[in-house]
């Protein structure tokens, strides 16, 4: 039979992302590290060691993704370690960050550097955190990190999914501060859109050829029943809300809040390239009883193929959804996020190759799409959700430190060295997928 391919185009970054706190271990002077000692997440759990990066270890998970043809990385800079304690800069940190991004470079690897991963200083936090103004205390510590790393890096990300932080810390109350405050939401709604205007400027006076963006998380929220107009109106509510504040605002800046909108000039226009992190889709029921859930419940398509934990469901359409959406803010486009949780790999090759294919599909309608970092390299601490949850192209056994390749990893490896999806690697590594995306008529 004839040999299909994919083929992207050339210069395309292929990475994995990572961030900080998630891979570093031994980070014990930030938001996270407080709200784990609380015991706040899954039982037990901590980030602990992580992967041992600040011992050491990225250099031979570095030596990983490279040698798995992978040409970009996407990690993340502790502020908490520049700056433990207000205006006190840790000159070691600093250094051990460039090691890191010089270490990508000496790879042939393209560094992505994010600037704020979900996680804040403990001088930040106890102060209240994001619900006051912290822009000049941000760009103080961005200005420092392009200073030490600008020779290097010019990719850069300000802020994680501020959705995601906003959402669940401040109003489903499972991230730290554990806060269910729609006041207090939209207040760090405002300061983070704020501080990331600034830090735009910060990075474009330091290096003017940088390319700066957020990474915004987009969900598919769509109505349970298409015929039910009060389905439809909270699908779209959450929608508009959960997708489209964040980048809207750095697009027009106007942002929109849980109760009207307010106008943040500055912002307008501050991303050079969308960060788009796409994980899976879901449906939305108007739920009149539901208070604490926005009137709704969401579930997952009925027998759509799921992640062990439930947490992820197969949904590549949304992925195109999520890149079509991304494309009407006409910037070029790099997928900052994709990937699975799947301890034994099952789930993974397939959820890899739709996702491939339809990141091929939506390059190939001539969008500027640029990259794709898949989550993740290594096993790593997912949160609130502890360990219990493996999104590694390489297992961590965290005891022992000791890395072992999945599957996945050569699928993705012959991905990035071919800069292609072929019909053969589908039919070797994902069977199942091959009469979907290969059909015979
Ligand atoms: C994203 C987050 C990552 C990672 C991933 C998988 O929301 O940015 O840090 O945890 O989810 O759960």
């Amino acid at each position: 039979m004839a040999e299909a391919r994919f083929t992207f185009p050339k210069k395309y970054l292929w990475g994995t992302a990572t961030s900080a706190h998630q891979v570093e271990g031994g980070n014990t002077n930030n938001n996270w590290f407080a709200w784990e000692a609380g015991g706040r997440v899954h039982p037990g759990h901590s980030a602990g060691l992580a992967c041992d990066w600040w011992g050491g270890r990225w250099r031979e998970d570095f030596d990983r993704a490279a040698d798995a043809g992978q040409n970009a990385h996407r990690f993340s800079i502790e502020w908490s370690r520049i700056e433990p304690s207000p205006g006190r800069w840790d000159e070691n940190a600093l250094d051990r960050y460039r090691d890191m991004a010089r270490g990508l470079r000496q790879r042939g690897m393209t560094p992505m550097v994010t600037l704020h991963h979900f996680t804040d200083p403990l001088w930040i936090y106890e102060k209240g955190g994001w619900e006051h103004d912290r822009a000049e205390a941000f760009t103080a510590y961005v200005e420092k990190v392009v200073v030490a790393l600008k020779e290097y890096v010019d990719l850069w990300v300000t802020f994680n999914e501020p959705n995601v932080y906003t959402v669940i810390g401040y109003l489903l109350g499972e991230f730290p501060p554990g806060k269910k405050s729609i006041p207090a939401a939209s207040k760090v709604m405002i300061n983070i859109v704020r501080a990331h205007a600034a830090a735009y400027r910060t990075i474009h006076r330091i290096q003017p050829q940088a390319r700066v963006g957020m990474a915004h998380q987009y969900r598919g929220l769509s109505p349970a029943r298409t015929w039910f107009p009060l389905d439809k109106a909270i699908a779209r509510y959450q929608a508009k809300s959960f997708n489209d504040a964040f980048p809207r605002a750095v697009s027009s800046g106007w942002l929109s809040l849980p109760i009207g909108r307010v106008r943040i000039g500055a912002a307008k226009g501050t991303q050079d390239y969308f960060g788009l992190n796409y994980y899976t889709a879901e449906l939305v029921k108007f739920a009149p009883l539901a208070i604490g859930n926005f009137f709704s419940r969401r579930f997952y398509r009925e027998g759509v193929p799921c992640s062990p934990t439930g947490f992820i469901a197969l949904e590549p359409d949304g992925f195109s959804d999520a890149l079509r959406w991304a494309h009407g803010f006409r910037l070029p486009i790099f997928v900052t996020e994709n990937g699975v949780e799947d301890p034994e790999d099952q789930l993974r090759p397939i959820y890899i190759v739709e996702h491939i294919r339809r990141l091929w599909l939506a390059t190939n309608f001539n969008w500027d799409i640029q990259g794709y970092f898949h989550w993740s390299l290594v096993d790593n601490f997912e949160w609130e959700r502890g360990w219990t949850q493996r999104f590694g192209l390489w297992a961590l056994d965290q005891e022992t430190q000791a890395r072992t390749k999945r599957p996945s990893a050569d699928l993705y490896a012959e991905i990035c060295r071919t800069n292609a999806l072929s019909s053969e690697l589908v039919a070797r590594y994902a069977p199942a997928s091959f009469v979907k995306m290969f059909p015979n008529e």
